[in-house]
C-alpha cells in the first residue's frame, strides 16, 4: 500500500512569498505555510504583518501597487532564504459603487491592486522560479470572477482578469515546471468589507448563509486549500480556478 503523504510537512525546504498577509485569509496562510515547513516573506502595507515575525517568518510592510515593489519582495525571498517556491497573491481591496457613480480613480485602484499587482508580482516570481525549473503560483480569486452582484463591477473585472491571468500565464509556464492555479473564494469572515459596510464580519456571516453549505468560511479553510495547490500533491494542476466557496456557485438558487 501507497504510503500516506507526509502533510504536516508538505512545503518543508520550500520559500514562500505572500501578499495581504497582515490580516484575513493570507495571515492564515502565512502562518499554515509556515507551520508546514516553509520558510515565509509575509507582506502587507499595514505595519501589523509585523506581528507575524519568527523564525523563518519575515514580515515585510510594502504596499504592492508602488514601482519596484514585486522586486524587492522577491528579491528578499532570494537573498534571505535563497530561492523562491511558491507565490501566493493574496492582497485583495473592494469597493461597492454602482458604475454610474464610480470614478475612473476608484476602478483603477481596484484594478491595482487585485491585477495588476498580482501580474507584476507573478512576472517577479517566475523569473526567480526558472533557473530551478519548479515553483507554483496560487492566485486568490473569488466567486466574483464568474458571478456578479450590482455594486462590484471593479472588483468582479479585477478578479476575472486574475482568473485569465492564471490561465495564461499556466501555459506559458508549465513548460518551465511552475504551475499556476486559482482559488475561487467565497464568503470568508474577515475585515475586508470594513470600509464599506458597518459590520463587515457580520455582513460576510450572514452572506455566507446563502450559501449550500449554510456558513461563511473560517480563513484557515481557504489557507488548507492554498497549501494544496502550492505543494507537490497537486502535481498534475495547471491553469486550474478551484472553487472553494461552501457551494455557492453550484446552485441554482
Ligand atoms: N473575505 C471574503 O469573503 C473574500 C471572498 C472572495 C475573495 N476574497 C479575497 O481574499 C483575499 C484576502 O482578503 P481578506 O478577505 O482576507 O481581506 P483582508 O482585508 O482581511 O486582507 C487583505 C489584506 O491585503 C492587504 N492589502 C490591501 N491592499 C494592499 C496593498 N496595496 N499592498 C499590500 N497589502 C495590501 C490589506 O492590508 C489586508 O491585510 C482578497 O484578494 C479578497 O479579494 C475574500
Amino acid at each position: 500500500m501507497q504510503d500516506i503523504n507526509p502533510i504536516p510537512q508538505e512545503v518543508a525546504g520550500k520559500v514562500a512569498l505572500v501578499t495581504g498577509a497582515a490580516s484575513g485569509i493570507g495571515k492564515a496562510i502565512a502562518l499554515l505555510l509556515h507551520a508546514r515547513g516553509a520558510r515565509v516573506v509575509a507582506e502587507d502595507r499595514n505595519p501589523d504583518v509585523e506581528q507575524l515575525a519568527r523564525p523563518d517568518l519575515l514580515p515585510l510592510v510594502a504596499d504592492i501597487t508602488e514601482d519596484g515593489a514585486a522586486e524587492r519582495a522577491v528579491g528578499l525571498a532570494v537573498e534571505r532564504f535563497g530561492r523562491l517556491d511558491i507565490l501566493v497573491n493574496n492582497a485583495g481591496i473592494i469597493i461597492n459603487k454602482p458604475v454610474v457613480e464610480m470614478t475612473r480613480e476608484d476602478w483603477e485602484r481596484i484594478q491595482a491592486v487585485n491585477a495588476t499587482a498580482a501580474f507584476l508580482d507573478a512576472r517577479e516570481a517566475v523569473r526567480a522560479m526558472l533557473p530551478h525549473r519548479s515553483g507554483a503560483i496560487v492566485n486568490i480569486a473569488s466567486y466574483a470572477a464568474y458571478f456578479a452582484f450590482p455594486t462590484i463591477a471593479a472588483y468582479a473585472a479585477s478578479k476575472g482578469a486574475l482568473a485569465q491571468l492564471t490561465r495564461t500565464l499556466a501555459l506559458e509556464v508549465i513548460e518551465h515546471g511552475i504551475r499556476v492555479n486559482a482559488i475561487g473564494v467565497g464568503d470568508v469572515v474577515t475585515n475586508i468589507l470594513d470600509e464599506v459596510v458597518d459590520d463587515g464580519p457580520g455582513f460576510l456571516a450572514e452572506h455566507g448563509k446563502a450559501a449550500p453549505i449554510g456558513r461563511a468560511a473560517r480563513p484557515e479553510e481557504i489557507a488548507e486549500v492554498v497549501l494544496f495547490l502550492a505543494s507537490e500533491r497537486a502535481s498534475f494542476m495547471v491553469g486550474s480556478v478551484v472553487m472553494a466557496d461552501g457551494g455557492m456557485t453550484v446552485t441554482a438558487g
